[in-house]
């Protein structure tokens, strides 16, 4: 049972007699802020006071007058401008735990609505290294997708990968001529890895020069401001060139040596970056040397992902990528052109928006499709295929514009009866605070990453079970490693950036996926050492005594699990779930630290309080599992 919607809706009965609008009023339901201010609390008569012309500590009398909260609340009181406090009768606490015990479900109710939703998550370009943004994409949507399906949803997970894009290019090019035979015999992804970064690397400087001009400029001039920022886009032009490295001082005859020498490698690369745009361009056209290498290439890229994906166990219903919808774009443009919702403009096809806001390109002056058709085919697609009620887009948030814009169309063009989504989340961070890169420009692949993980939850592991069977200790260090990493992302507000630290992410204290797996192991080792079988207390649930304080406090925090999860799917926002689960255990800890659990006084206690270390070590789990978090019986 959702104890706030519960509440909301006995207030809400009272309300609605002035109206739909002040009956909104009544969602204002919180869990209290203070112990002293009860359990919960209801806000609504302060904002309700203006609108209704009358005093808020009437309107709060008036609801608790005639709101019925029982048996939930009995103790229900106005304080002071108008707050409504309530207190959650210990009999009805204790016999609602009861039925938990029971109950898979914790109490969390399928949706009366169920709904279908489109994710489209993770979403890497493929052929090129996938990134740690890609990562948390893959987390968060994956997440987001469990949570939304264990209420009851129809949830299809889409992977939309970029399988079509100028990475393709460089790599078939890199392919014709610099393939190295045997590597792509022995390890086909290897070496296609190779070529993408070596003809990447060969082509880069092109698009340096930009930056070049504008360096030569300043550093002529004679403002020192300048000068400095001058100086600082050679420097960091020359590093990424590899001319020099990250900390070295650079006199400033070596400036001018390194400007030429930057400038010799623009014209040195254009050629080649010409020369791959040509090959997406053929790919794009048709030529069949082209699709074929496509072809060939695909499968070995494809394959590297799932390995991935089978390690952090997220799967996909749908993995229909860039590729899939180019045979639609053609008629997505003329239908939009047909209907008068796009308009061609100095030889490109563009959305207009309000005045100063830039416009959509849907087809390029040279014919070129772009990212922004791709993705309107792709909701005609899915429109047609799932009719969906939500589409979710869980991508990162430097895409905001293009989401915006794409939903904006697509609204004109008819589909507005889907909600349209756009999950945004910030950069990963290192500690440097700039994006974070695996290794040196990204050479060390995601699997690199999640080896660490493992490899250092391994040394944990190690250190803590030494008596564990080597086999034990490697499934172990599998799911805190992994576990680590998704949580350290989840546990974040997804709209901030975050600072990735193999430290604080493998913490065996604090808000972390260790110290929580760990917490549900430690409940498990309760049970082995007092022999009690958990079943018992299923088949037959005992009376649940909430005398002490820290007991009282843990059963409140028990049934806030529906709320909890309600609150999380409604805002898309999985750390509200991952607080939740550190404040569970966090209070976990404080009553086992002050209620004997084997050694109780008495055995009606014993197993009371064997209940509730049990409902807790559930909540525990099921909350990990809805994140996509394994627990381990022993750590
Ligand atoms: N492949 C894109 C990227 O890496 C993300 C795609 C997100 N999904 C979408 N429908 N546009 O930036």
């Amino acid at each position: 049972m959702n104890l706030r919607n519960r509440f909301a809706e006995a207030v809400r009965k009272v309300l609605e007699k002035y109206g739909e609008e002040v009956a909104g009023y009544a969602t204002l339901v919180r869990p209290a802020s203070e112990e002293r201010f009860g359990d919960y609390q209801v806000n609504c008569a302060m904002p309700l006071a203006k609108l209704l012309r009358k005093n808020p500590r009437a309107i709060a009398q008036e609801i608790v007058e005639q709101a019925d909260f029982a048996p939930l609340a009995e103790d229900v009181s106005v304080a002071g401008p108008g707050f409504i406090n309530l207190r959650l009768s210990d009999a009805w606490l204790s016999d609602y735990l009861r039925t938990l015990l029971a109950d898979d479900r914790l109490g969390v109710e399928p949706t009366t609505q169920p709904a279908t939703y489109v994710i489209d998550f993770s979403s890497p370009n493929v052929a090129k290294p996938m990134h740690v943004g890609h990562l948390r994409s893959t987390i968060i949507g994956d997440a987001l997708a469990r949570m939304l399906r264990f209420f009851g949803h129809k949830v299809i997970r889409d992977n939309h990968i970029g399988d079509w894009g100028t990475q393709f290019g460089m790599i078939i090019y890199g392919y014709k001529h610099f393939l190295d035979q045997q590597a792509w015999q022995r390890d086909p992804v290897a070496e296609l890895a190779r070529l993408y970064q070596l003809v990447n690397r060969m082509a880069a400087p092109a698009e340096w020069e930009e930056e070049l001009s504008k360096a030569e400029r300043l550093r002529h001039g004679d403002n020192p401001e300048q000068k400095r920022t001058a100086r600082q886009i050679i420097v960091e032009l020359a590093q990424r060139a590899g001319l020099v490295t990250a900390g070295e001082q650079v006199s400033d005859e070596q400036l001018d040596e390194l400007l030429r020498e930057l400038w010799r490698r623009v014209e040195e690369a254009k050629p080649v970056a010409e020369a791959a745009r040509q090959e997406t361009a053929r790919l794009h056209q048709g030529d069949p040397e082209n699709r074929k290498l496509w072809e060939t290439f695909m499968p070995h890229c494809l394959r590297e992902l799932e390995k991935i994906y089978r390690r952090l166990d997220v799967h996909f219903d749908y993995t229909l990528g860039e590729s899939f919808y180019q045979p639609m774009l053609q008629e997505v443009v003329e239908e939009l052109l047909a209907k008068g919702i796009a308009t061609v403009s100095e030889g490109a096809v563009c959305v207009f928006f309000a005045e100063g806001e830039p416009p959509c390109i849907i087809r390029k002056s040279d014919g070129a499709y772009t990212y922004a058709t791709t993705d309107l085919a792709t909701i005609k697609y899915r429109v047609e295929q799932f009719a969906p009620d939500y589409i979710l887009y869980v991508v990162d948030y430097r895409q905001s514009l293009h989401f915006k814009q794409v939903f904006e169309v697509a609204r004109r063009w008819g589909y507005d009866r889907v909600c349209f989504e756009h999950i945004a989340f910030g950069t990963v961070l290192g500690k440097d605070r700039r994006p974070f890169r695996t290794r040196e420009g990204g050479t060390v692949g995601l699997e690199a990453l999640l080896d660490e993980a493992v490899r250092r939850a391994r040394a944990i592991v190690d250190e803590s079970s030494p008596h564990l069977s080597e086999e034990e200790r490697r499934q172990i260090a599998e799911a805190v490693g992994i576990g680590a990493l998704k949580y350290a992302d989840l546990s974040q507000n997804r709209t901030s950036d975050y600072v990735f630290s193999w430290e604080k992410m493998l913490a065996m204290q604090g808000n972390t996926g260790a110290y929580l797996q760990y917490a549900y192991a430690r409940i498990r080792s309760i049970f082995r050492k007092g022999e009690v079988d958990p079943e018992r207390l299923r088949s037959s649930p005992p009376r649940i005594l909430l005398s002490t304080s820290p007991e009282r406090r843990l059963a409140l925090l028990l049934v806030r699990l529906p709320e909890v999860l309600q609150q999380a799917v409604d805002d898309y926002m999985p750390h509200y779930l991952t607080n939740y689960l550190y404040e569970l255990a966090e209070t976990f800890s404080t009553f086992y630290n002050t209620c004997d659990v084997l050694r109780a006084e008495s055995d009606e206690l014993r197993v009371s309080r064997l209940a509730l270390c049990y409902l807790t070590a559930q909540t525990l789990k099921l909350g990990l599992g809805l994140l996509g978090i394994r627990t381990p019986e022993r750590m």
